[in-house]
C-alpha cells in the first residue's frame, strides 16, 4: 500500500481515456498525485541533472529548452530542472544556469514555457554548491559553514560570517521568487550531496559553534530559514532534496535525516526528495553499472513511512516494474528517473504504449557525469541528447542520393550509424561474421555484473532494424554496396598474447588452475581481471599507474576493487610489470597510457579490410568515453552521407 500521501481518485475524464497496455500493467505509475498545488496525472518525473548547456553568464539557451521539451514530449509529466545557482559564489560549473539576478527571469520563463508547452510541469532546483566547487568557476573564494576543504576538490573554503549566512538565505529565497515569477510550478531546494545547505546540515562539514552549528536543531537553521522565507511569500509547490545517508565519517545517517525530513514537513514543504551521499562518497550518488538497481529505495521507504507528504526516491531506477513496485510498497510516491531520462527521452511514452522492449536504457557508464569526453552532457545510448531538435530534423532530412551502404562490423557505433543512415533513407546492411553483434560492448556484457551492456546492444540493434537496417552473417559481396564503412578495433600495441582483449572476447583458453597476472591501468584490464577472478583463477591485477581503471568513471575503481577482492584476487597499484613465474600467465592491457585522447594509429587493426577498401571507418572501443566519441563520429558520418 502507498503510504504518507494522497493518491488522487480517478476523475470522470480519466475514465474516458483508453487504458493502454502500460497503464493496465503499471496502475501505480499511471495514477495521479497531488504535489503541493500541483496535480500530476502520473508518476513519471525526471530527476534534476546538470547539463552544462547554459551560456557562460548563466542564461538559458535554446539547446537547454529543447532538451527539456524532448523529455516532456517523451511523457515525463514532471521535470525537475538541473540545479540553478542562487549566488555567484555557488556556481558548480562554467555553464550553470543562474537564478541569482532578475535579468535571468526572462530566460527562465522560456525554460518553463518550453516544458509547459509539452503538457509537463516544471520544478526548478535552486542550489549553492558551497565548498564542492572550484574558485576558477566561481571567480571568488569558496564559502562553506566551516573552513574544511572538500576531500575531492581540496580547495580551502572560507567560513561564512553570520551576516553572510543571512545573505545566502536571502539569495535562496530571492531565487525561489524569480523561478516562481518565471512561471515554474515549484522550486526544489538542493540540500543534498554536500552542497551548501547540506553542508550546514551535517556535522561532517559543519564545525561551527554559533547558532548554525553544534546540535542538529542548529544545523537545520539555515535550511529551515530558507523554507520559512520562501513560504512567507508563496504557497507554490516546494520540495527539498536531502541525502538520506552521507556515507562519510560524522555524516548524517537515516537517524538525523528522518528528523530533518519531519522538520521540513512541519515547516510546510510539499515533498521530500531522498538522495544519498556527498562528493566524497560520490560513487553512491550516481552508481555505475554493476551496482544494484534501486539500491536506495529502502532508505527512501523508511523516510516515506514517517511522513504524510510525498517522497521521491532515486538511484538506478530504470525499469517500470521496479518503479511500480516501489510505489506499491510505499517506498516512494515518485520514483525519479535520472540518467534513464538522458538515455531515452521517450521512456514514459514507451512504457505507456507497452513498448518497453524499445527503450534504449542507460547503462550507468557515467560519461554524462564524468564529462571527460566533453564538458556538456553526452550519452553513448543517445547521441541526440543536447541537440534533440536538430537531431530529429536531421533524421527526417532525405539524403541527396539514396545509397546502398554496407557496414562491415556491428559495434555500438556501427549500429548507431546504421540506424541514422537508414532513418534518412539509405539502404543499409550490417555484415557481422563472428556471430557477436555489438562488438566490444557485447564482450563487456560477459564481464560479471556488466550484463546491461547486452541490453543496450539489443536495443540499438532493434532501433536500427526498426529503421530498416538489414543484418547479414556473411561478408559483403562485391557489387552489393555503393559505399563500405568498416569497423576498426583498437589492438593493445606491443602487448603480450594473450592480452586483456582476448580474455574479454573469450578467445583465451587458460588452464583452470592458472594464476593470472593482469597488468594494465585501464578499464579493459580491470574487467578482464574481474572476469578471470570470477571464473576461479587466482588473479593479481597490477598497474604502473596510481590506480586502476583510470580511463573510466571513478565509481568503477571502487566497484572492481571490491569485486576482485571478493573473488579472491588482489590489486597492486604503482608497480612495474611483473615477471611471470612457473604456473603463472601474464595478461597485458594496452601499452597506450589510459586517458590519452588519441590512440596510436599503428595500434588500430582493420579486421574487415580484406573485403575491400573502406570508404570510411567506424571505431569499436572498449572504454566508455572514447567509445562515446566513436559513436558521435559515426553519427556524424551517417548524417553527412
Ligand atoms: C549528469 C548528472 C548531473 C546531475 N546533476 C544533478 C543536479 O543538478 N542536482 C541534483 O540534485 N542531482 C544531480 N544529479 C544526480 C541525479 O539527480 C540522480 O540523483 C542520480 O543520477 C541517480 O539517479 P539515476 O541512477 O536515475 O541516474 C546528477 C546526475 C547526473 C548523472
Ligand atoms: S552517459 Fe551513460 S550513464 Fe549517462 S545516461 Fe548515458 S548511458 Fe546512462
Amino acid at each position: 500500500m502507498e503510504s504518507g500521501h494522497t493518491q488522487m481518485k480517478a476523475t470522470p475524464a480519466d475514465h474516458l481515456q483508453p487504458q493502454t497496455a502500460g497503464m493496465q500493467r503499471y496502475p501505480h505509475l499511471f495514477s495521479s498525485l497531488r504535489l503541493g498545488r500541483l496535480l500530476l496525472p502520473d508518476r513519471f518525473a525526471m530527476a534534476p541533472m546538470t547539463t552544462n548547456y547554459a551560456e557562460l553568464d548563466g542564461s538559458v539557451t535554446t539547446r537547454l529548452c529543447e532538451y527539456l521539451a524532448a523529455r516532456g514530449q517523451g511523457g515525463f509529466s514532471l521535470i525537475i530542472t538541473e540545479n540553478m545557482g542562487v549566488h555567484p559564489s555557488g556556481r558548480v560549473m562554467p555553464r550553470m544556469v543562474m537564478a541569482d539576478e532578475d535579468r535571468h527571469i526572462a530566460g527562465l520563463a522560456r525554460m518553463a514555457e518550453a516544458i509547459h508547452a509539452t503538457g509537463a510541469r516544471a520544478i526548478a532546483q535552486i542550489s549553492h554548491c558551497g565548498r564542492q566547487t572550484k574558485s576558477k568557476f566561481t571567480g571568488m573564494p569558496l564559502v562553506a559553514p566551516s573552513p574544511i576543504p572538500c576531500p575531492l576538490n581540496r580547495e580551502m573554503p572560507r567560513a561564512l560570517a553570520l551576516e553572510e549566512i543571512g545573505e545566502m538565505e536571502r539569495a535562496f529565497v530571492a531565487a525561489a521568487r524569480r523561478v516562481e515569477a518565471a512561471g515554474f510550478d515549484g522550486a526544489e531546494i538542493h540540500a543534498a550531496h554536500g552542497y551548501l545547505a547540506s553542508g550546514f546540515l551535517s556535522a561532517y562539514s559543519n564545525h561551527r559553534t554559533d547558532i548554525y552549528g553544534g546540535s542538529l536543531e542548529n544545523r537545520m537553521r539555515f535550511l529551515l530559514n530558507i523554507v520559512d522565507g520562501i513560504r512567507q511569500h508563496s504557497d507554490f509547490t516546494l520540495t527539498v532534496r536531502i541525502s538520506a545517508d552521507e556515507f562519510v565519517q560524522n555524516g548524517n545517517t537515516l537517524e538525523q535525516t528522518t528528523v530533518i525530513a519531519r522538520a521540513l514537513e512541519a515547516h510546510g514543504v510539499s515533498a521530500i526528495s531522498v538522495s544519498v551521499g556527498v562528493y566524497e562518497s560520490f560513487n553512491t550518488q550516481s552508481m555505475v553499472s554493476g551496482e544494484a538497481e534501486g539500491r536506495w529505495l529502502p532508505l527512501a521507504g523508511k523516510i516515506a513511512r514517517e511522513l504524510e507528504i510525498p517522497v521521491f526516491a532515486v538511484g538506478r531506477i530504470k525499469r517500470a516494474e521496479m518503479a511500480e513496485a516501489a510505489i506499491a510498497r510505499g517506498d516512494c510516491a515518485i520514483p525519479l528517473f535520472g540518467r534513464s531520462a538522458i538515455a531515452d527521452a521517450d521512456l514514459p511514452l514507451k512504457i505507456r504504449q507497452g513498448r518497453e522492449a524499445d527503450i534504449v536504457a542507460c547503462v550507468s557508464c557515467n560519461v554524462c557525469l564524468g564529462r571527460a569526453a566533453r564538458p556538456e552532457t553526452i550519452c553513448p545510448a543517445n547521441p541526440a541528447v543536447g541537440r534533440d531538435h536538430e537531431f530529429a530534423g536531421a533524421l527526417a532530412a532525405a539524403p541527396k542520393e539514396v545509397l546502398r551502404i554496407g557496414i562491415a562490423g556491428s559495434c555500438l557505433a556501427a549500429l548507431t550509424a546504421a540506424w541514422i543512415a537508414a532513418a534518412r533513407g539509405h539502404q543499409i546492411t550490417v555484415y557481422e561474421t563472428d556471430g557477436c553483434i555489438g562488438g566490444m560492448q557485447q564482450w563487456r556484457s560477459a564481464v560479471p555484473t556488466q550484463h546491461e551492456y547486452a541490453e543496450l546492444v539489443a536495443a540499438a540493434q532493434r532501433r536500427a532494424a526498426a529503421a530498416g537496417v538489414r543484418f547479414s552473417s556473411r561478408a559483403p559481396a562485391a557489387g552489393e554496396y555503393d559505399r563500405l564503412w568498416s569497423v576498426r578495433r583498437y589492438q593493445p600495441g606491443g602487448a603480450s598474447s594473450p592480452n586483456c582483449y582476448e580474455v574479454l572476447q573469450g578467445t583465451t583458453d587458460l588452464p583452470p588452475d592458472a594464476t593470472v597476472l593482469v597488468h594494465g591501468g585501464d578499464l579493459a584490464s580491470s574487467e578482464a581481471a574481474v572476469k578471470l577472478a570470477k571464473a576461479g583463477h587466482r588473479v593479481e591485477l597490477s598497474t604502473p599507474l596510481a590506480d586502476i581503471c583510470l580511463d573510466a568513471h571513478p565509481g568503477f575503481r571502487v566497484l572492481h576493487k571490491r569485486l576482485i577482492t571478493e573473488f579472491g584476487g588482489r590489486v597492486h597499484c604503482a608497480v612495474s610489470a611483473p615477471e611471470p613465474g612457473a604456473g603463472q600467465t601474464l595478461i597485458s592491457g594496452p601499452a597506450t597510457p589510459p586517458g590519452r585522447k588519441e590512440m596510436m594509429q599503428a595500434d588500430w587493426v582493420y579486421p574487415y579490410a580484406a573485403w575491400g577498401t573502406a570508404d570510411a571507418s567506424i571505431d569499436d572501443i572498449y572504454e566508455a568515453d572514447r567509445m562515446t566519441a566513436g559513436i558521435y563520429a559515426a553519427a556524424e558520418l551517417a548524417f553527412h552521407t
